[in-house]
């Protein structure tokens, strides 16, 4: 966030007044700094809120300082400076997120959401920004080399996801056989320790997870049954002008060559023609 000085001091000078009418003991309140800004001074730049769950790398996580880093960050952060806006990223929660996004807690949901029918009942979606589809993981030497083998499996995947949609509809609502968990790592931690099967999530973070944690000796599974998913921002239902803005800069970043490059930059530049063009 920018303070112009003058604003600082303005500032300052309100909070100066305020320790002055405490010291004499009177019971004035200070008065509302916007009251005393003058009318002339710019309104600050409206700061949108983006929430993402940051345990999804390559795509969101955090970095050792805390900073929440990665490929959806990169890609939004240089959207909104196309489209001339300013946002701010805060990690929240998968569970609830879209709630928070619903209540106003958050301007906008960035965080490898995919577009589903059903989502767009209660939230708006940006152009799509990247393709992906579920990809199996398992232990190097499992048995598992199908979607289908899965019905005899335990089988962990993170809750409300499309891993846990695909799972749900192979084996049953009722099955006891899913392992719910909070975080996507956290389910492939459990795989690790022999707590379940297979895990079934996102193709981007399953690959990126099994090549840097090559001690767990995992293997992946892909199947041609999982639908193919696009990973869209989500924005509070309705609000076309932010809508608009971040559509504008997603067509900016693909049409001037930065989507390419950040692309290139987590993905590999071999992978990055076919696949930028394909959600364009
Ligand atoms: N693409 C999947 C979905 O929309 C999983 C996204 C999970 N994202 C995350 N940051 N945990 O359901």
């Amino acid at each position: 966030m920018r303070i112009s000085t003058r604003r600082f001091l303005q500032t300052a000078g309100l909070v100066a007044a305020g320790l002055l009418l405490a010291a004499c003991g009177k019971k004035e309140a200070p008065p509302a700094p916007s009251a005393a800004a003058p009318a002339s001074a710019p309104a600050p730049a409206k700061v949108y809120v983006v929430g993402t769950d940051a345990a999804y790398a390559p795509f969101e996580s955090q970095n050792e300082k805390g900073e929440i880093v990665g490929f959806d960050i990169d890609v939004v952060k240089a959207a909104a400076a196309k489209a001339g806006i300013e946002v701010k990223f805060v990690n929240t929660p998968w569970e609830g997120i879209f709630n928070a996004l619903g209540q106003g807690d958050r301007d906008m949901i960035v965080s490898s959401v995919t577009i589903t029918d059903e989502r767009k009942q209660t939230m708006d979606f940006s152009t799509p920004y990247f393709d992906a589809v579920q990809l199996i993981a398992v232990k190097a030497n499992s048995k598992i080399a199908k979607f289908d083998d899965l019905k005899k499996a335990k089988v962990g995947v993170q809750t409300g996801t499309t891993g846990d949609e695909a799972v749900t509809k192979l084996l049953g609502k009722t099955s006891t056989a899913i392992k719910r968990f909070e975080s996507t790592p956290l389910a492939l931690k459990e795989l690790e320790a022999g707590g379940v099967d297979a895990v079934v999530a996102d193709n981007g973070v399953v690959i990126h997870y099994v090549a840097n944690n090559a001690g767990a000796k995992f293997k992946t599974v892909a199947d041609k049954s999982f639908a193919p998913e696009q990973y869209g921002v989500a924005i509070k239902k309705g609000n076309a002008e932010l809508l608009a803005k971040v559509n504008q800069g997603l067509a900016a970043i693909k049409a001037d060559g930065s989507y390419d490059k950040l692309f290139a930059q987590y993905f590999g530049a071999a992978a990055a023609a076919p696949a930028a063009a394909a959600s364009k």
